[in-house]
């Protein structure tokens, strides 16, 4: 059984269409074993509440980045997600990791952000697609790397930029997609479907 921990901030849509997924049986072969909060009323964490996960919140007191990242690794380990054996998942988890956790964490940390990486990482990704005047946004999962947004791509999908979308109509079409993509990604590791080659991701059929 793969155990899963996921990092959450905020709504938690992402988080759900994970667990929806997992009891549906769509993925098989893993739980999520944690949710973890750097935000004590993150809608994300009632979520997990609801379908009896352990939901842990974790504030953040002005201390370094790498004791604050330990201290979510101890809560990870503490429910069965260890380094290199379990998958921990970033879904909308707005703070940047510190590079030991990432490299504890290397291959087996993903991210879904709301843009074809490449373009538009950091914040605010939909609202950098309208104002630079794309006429394709979507989607993307990937591996963590140290650096924000540049890991390897495990799965996109492309949506159109319509004429009349403004950041609220582009992002909620981007999220219905990503609802898709993040479960689908999870399978595909599940399924010990993915390797690494450099910056490309291999899916094995
Ligand atoms: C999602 O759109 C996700 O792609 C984005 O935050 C939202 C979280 O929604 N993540 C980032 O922008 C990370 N850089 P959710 O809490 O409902 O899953």
């Amino acid at each position: 059984m793969l155990n899963i921990g996921v990092l959450v901030s905020g709504r938690g849509s992402n988080l759900e269409s994970i667990l929806d997924s997992i009891e549906s049986g769509a993925i098989k072969g893993a739980r999520v074993s944690v949710v973890v909060s750097n935000d004590p009323d993150a809608r994300a964490l009632r979520i997990a509440r609801k379908h009896r996960i352990p939901a842990v919140a974790i504030q953040d007191k002005g201390g370094s980045r790498e004791d604050y990242d330990m201290r979510i690794n101890a809560a990870l380990e503490r429910n069965g997600v260890v380094a290199g054996k379990g998958l921990v998942l970033l879904a909308g988890y707005m703070k940047v990791l510190s590079k030991r956790f990432v490299e504890l964490h290397l291959g087996r940390l993903m991210n879904i952000h709301p843009s074809l990486l490449p373009s538009f990482p950091g914040l605010k990704a939909q609202e950098q697609a309208l104002s630079y005047g794309a006429k394709v946004a979507g989607c993307t999962v990937h591996f963590v790397v140290p650096e924000v947004d540049a890991g390897p791509i495990i799965a996109q999908t492309a949506v159109q930029v319509k004429e009349d979308d403004n950041e609220e109509t582009l992002s909620a079409r981007i999220l219905r997609q990503e609802h898709r993509l993040y479960p689908h990604a999870v399978r595909l590791f599940a399924e010990g479907r993915l390797s690494v080659e450099g910056r490309r991701v291999r899916v094995s059929s």
